[in-house]
C-alpha cells in the first residue's frame, strides 16, 4: 500500500535520471522492486526489476532511458511477490500504455476475470495490471487518454494514486487519486507529480496538493485538475513548501514515530481491504486446529495476547499466546500435526519467531503467518499468510503496525465466529460496523487528545517509575503502553492485569506514584474501579484512559484521556492504545531521547 510514485515532464533534458533520483528519495515508502518508463519518439521505454533501487540500477542503469517525459515506481508489495514481472510500470496487451500505482484495488479479481474473458493477457499477479487493460479497452472506444483514465477509475474499488502514460499521446501524464497521496510540483522548466513532496523538493518547493477524488493532466503547459465526480475544473494555486529535505521525508513531523502514529487511520483503512480469500484460508486452518499457538515477540506478542481474548470471546476458540523465545522450551515437544502456530511478526524476520516456526514445521504442525513484509522469511515458510498492509515502519517502536495487527486479528476472530455460528448475526454486524468506523475513531482520538497528552508528558516527565494496568483485553494494551514508554523514553515501567497488583506490585506504591489505567466501559470496568480505589488510597497519581463521559472514573483520576463512546470490548485495544503511544512519544521528547532510534535496539531483531 505504501509504494512511491513519481513522474515528470521536462522542457529539456532526460527524464530518467530525474526519476531515478526522485525514487531514491521515496525509497522509505517501499523498496522491494523498482521500475521506470519514458516516452521517446512515440514509443515507451521500460526498465524494471526486483530489488532495491541501487541493486536494480547496478544491473540495468536506470538513468539510461531516452525521453523528457516519464514515470516511475518504487514498490512495497501487496499483491504478488516482489518479482520482476510484478514490478511497476504495468502495460496493456500492446505495450502502448503504462501505469504506476500506489494503493490497493479491491475488486481486481472480478475485473481481471472479465478482462481475461475479453481476451486480455495478464503478465503479473498484481492488482495494478487491471488498470492498464481497462484503459486499453477505453481507448479502443475512441476516448482520449484523460477520458479513458476517467472512465477506468470509475470502475475501480479501493485506494489508488495512479499515473498513466500512452504512446499515442506522448506529451501527457494523467494521474488520479483516491485516498493514496498525490502531489504536483511546479518549476519553470518542468512539472512533476509524486506520492510525497520529498521526491521533488530538491527540484522545486512549489507544490499543489491533489485532493481525494481528483484527476490531473500534466503537459508542457503545466497541470490541470478536475473532479472525478463530475469532471468539473478545479482551480488550485501552488503553495510554497518551506521544509528541509529531512523534514519533508517525515512529512513535516519531527520524528518518524509521530508520523507513523498519525498514519494509523490510513493504515487501518487499508487493513479493512485485505483479500477475503486469504482471511478465509487462515480461518479454515484455525477452525480445524486441535490447538492454536499465537507466537510473537515484543509488540507483536501483545497483539497475540489481545487476539487470545478476541478468539475466545467471539469464536469460542481457546488459543495460547506465547513469547516466541520461550516457545521451543515451553511447547516444543507438545505440538503435533493437529497444532496450528500463528506467527505474528511485523518484519517476518525475527529470529526467535522463526525458530518457533521451524520447530512447528519439524513437528508437522501448520504454520500461519501475519506480517507486514511480503517476501520475508515468514511468508516463505508459512502454509498461509496475511500481509497487514501497513507500509514501511521506520521508527524502531512499533505503532501503526500494532494497531493493524489488531485489526487483522479481530477480522480473523470475527470470520471464525461467523463460520462457527457462535455469535448472533446482529452482534457480528454491529462489530463489523464498528470495525469500519475504527479509522475515524482513531483519527478523532489523535485530533482531540494529542495536545492534552503532550501536557501530561510535561507533568510526569521526571517520574522514576510507572505502572500500566488494565483488565481483560485491556491488559494487553496496558502491556503495550508500558513497552512503548520504557523502550523509547527509558522510563522504568511495570504492567500486568490489574487484578495482580494486590499480589505483590502494590507494595511499590507511594504518594505521587503514576499509575496508568486502561479502562474502557466493558465487563471488567466495575472491578477496575476497585483497583483504582486501592491505588488512590495509597496516594498514587491516577492517569485514566476512559470512555468519553465516564464521570465516575474521571472523578477518581488525577488526569484522564477520553476515547469515543460505544467501543466493543474486543476492539477497544485499537483506540485505547493510541494515547499510550502518544504519551510514550512525548515523554521521550521531554526526556531528550530519540524516539526513532532508541539505544541498544534494532527494528528487526535477527539474532536469538
Ligand atoms: O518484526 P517483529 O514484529 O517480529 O518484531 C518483534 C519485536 O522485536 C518488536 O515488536 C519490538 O518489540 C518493537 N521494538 C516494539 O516497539
Amino acid at each position: 500500500m505504501m509504494c512511491g510514485i513519481f513522474g515528470c515532464i521536462l522542457k529539456n533534458g532526460d527524464a530518467a535520471p530525474i526519476i531515478h533520483a526522485a525514487l531514491k528519495r521515496l525509497e522509505y515508502r517501499g523498496y522491494d522492486s523498482v521500475g521506470e518508463v519514458t516516452i521517446h519518439e512515440g514509443k515507451l521505454f521500460i526498465k524494471k526489476d526486483q530489488g532495491k533501487i541501487d541493486e536494480v540500477h547496478a544491473i540495468h542503469n536506470l538513468d539510461d532511458l531516452p525521453g523528457r517525459i516519464g514515470i516511475g515506481h518504487t514498490r512495497w508489495a501487496t499483491h504478488g511477490a516482489p518479482y520482476e514481472v510484478n514490478a511497476h510500470p504495468h502495460t496493456d496487451c500492446n505495450g502502448q500504455i503504462a501505469v504506476v500505482h500506489n494503493g490497493i484495488i479491491e475488486n481486481f479479481s472480478e475485473l481481471k476475470k472479465e478482462l481475461e474473458e475479453r481476451g486480455h493477457v495478464f503478465r503479473s499477479k498484481t492488482d495494478t495490471e487491471v488498470i492498464s487493460h481497462i484503459i486499453e479497452e477505453e481507448l479502443k472506444e475512441g476516448r482520449a487518454l484523460a477520458e479513458a483514465v476517467y472512465s477506468a477509475v470509475e470502475q475501480l474499488e479501493g485506494s489508488y494514486a495512479i499515473a498513466v502514460v500512452s504512446a499515442k499521446e506522448p506529451n501527457k501524464i494523467v494521474c488520479a487519486r483516491k485516498e493514496s497521496p498525490l502531489v504536483v510540483g511546479v518549476a519553470e522548466n518542468a512539472v512533476y507529480f509524486a506520492s510525497d513532496i520529498p521526491a521533488f523538493l530538491p527540484l522545486t518547493n512549489t507544490a499543489v496538493i491533489v485532493e481525494d477524488g481528483e484527476l490531473v493532466v500534466l503537459d508542457d503547459k503545466g497541470y490541470e485538475i478536475r473532479k472525478l465526480a463530475d469532471g468539473s475544473l478545479v482551480s488550485r494555486k501552488p503553495e510554497v513548501i518551506d521544509w528541509s529535505p529531512e523534514m519533508a521525508e517525515k512529512k513535516g513531523y519531527p520524528h518518524f514515530m509521530l508520523k507513523e502514529i498519525h498514519e494509523q487511520p490510513l493504515c487501518l483503512r487499508n487493513t479493512l481491504r485485505l483479500q477475503e480469500q486469504y482471511l478465509d484460508l487462515m480461518t479454515t486452518f484455525l477452525d480445524r486446529a486441535g490447538e492454536v499457538f499465537l507466537v510473537a515477540c515484543g509488540t507483536s506478542y501483545h497483539a497475540c495476547l489481545a487476539a487470545s481474548y478476541m478468539f475466545s470471546k467471539l469464536s469460542m476458540l481457546a488459543t495460547h499466546p506465547i513469547i516466541a523465545s520461550e516457545f521451543v522450551e515451553q511447547h516444543g515437544r507438545a505440538i503435533n500435526i493437529d497444532s496450528v502456530l500463528l506467527a505474528v511478526s511485523q518484519s517476518g524476520e525475527t529470529a526467535d519467531t522463526l525458530e518457533a516456526v521451524e520447530c512447528a514445521r519439524q513437528r508437522a504442525a501448520t504454520v500461519l503467518g501475519l506480517t507486514n513484509i511480503i517476501g520475508s522469511t515468514l511468508t516463505r515458510v508459512a502454509r498461509a499468510y496475511v500481509c497487514q498492509q501497513s507500509g514501511p515502519e521506520i521508527g524502531v517502536a512499533a505503532t501503526k503496525t500494532f494497531t493493524s495487527q489488531l485489526s487483522v486479528l479481530s477480522q480473523l476472530a470475527l470470520r471464525l465466529a461467523k463460520k462457527r455460528g457462535k455469535v448472533s448475526h446482529v452482534e457480528i454486524e454491529q462489530l463489523e460496523e464498528k470495525l469500519e468506523q475504527i479509522p475515524d475513531i482513531v483519527e478523532k482520538v489523535i485530533e482531540t487528545q494529542e495536545e492534552k497528552i503532550k501536557q501530561l508528558a510535561k507533568k510526569y516527565r521526571d517520574k522514576q517509575c510507572f505502572f500500566f494496568l488494565g483488565r481483560g483485553v485491556s491488559s494487553a494494551s496496558a502491556l503495550e503502553g508500558r513497552l512503548k514508554l520504557l523502550e523509547i523514553a527509558y522510563a522504568p515501567a511495570l504492567a500486568f492485569p490489574a487484578g495482580e497488583s494486590k499480589h505483590g506490585p502494590i507494595s511499590l506504591i507511594e504518594p505521587g506514584f503514576p499509575v496508568i489505567f486502561v479502562c474502557p466501559k466493558d465487563d471488567t470496568r466495575k472491578t477496575i474501579v476497585g483497583n483504582i480505589m486501592e491505588m488512590k488510597a495509597r496516594g498514587a497519581s491516577i492517569i485514566a484512559v476512559v470512555e468519553e463521559g465516564d464521570e465516575e472514573v474521571k472523578g477518581l483520576a488525577d488526569d484522564y484521556i477520553e476515547i469515543p463512546r460505544g467501543m466493543p470490548e474486543v476492539l477497544s485495544p485499537i483506540p485505547y492504545v493510541i494515547p499510550q503511544q502518544l504519551f510514550a512519544y512525548y515523554m521521550a521528547v521531554e526526556r531528550n531521547c530519540d524516539p526513532d532510534q532508541p539505544r541498544n535496539l534494532a527494528k528487526s531483531v535477527t539474532v536469538k
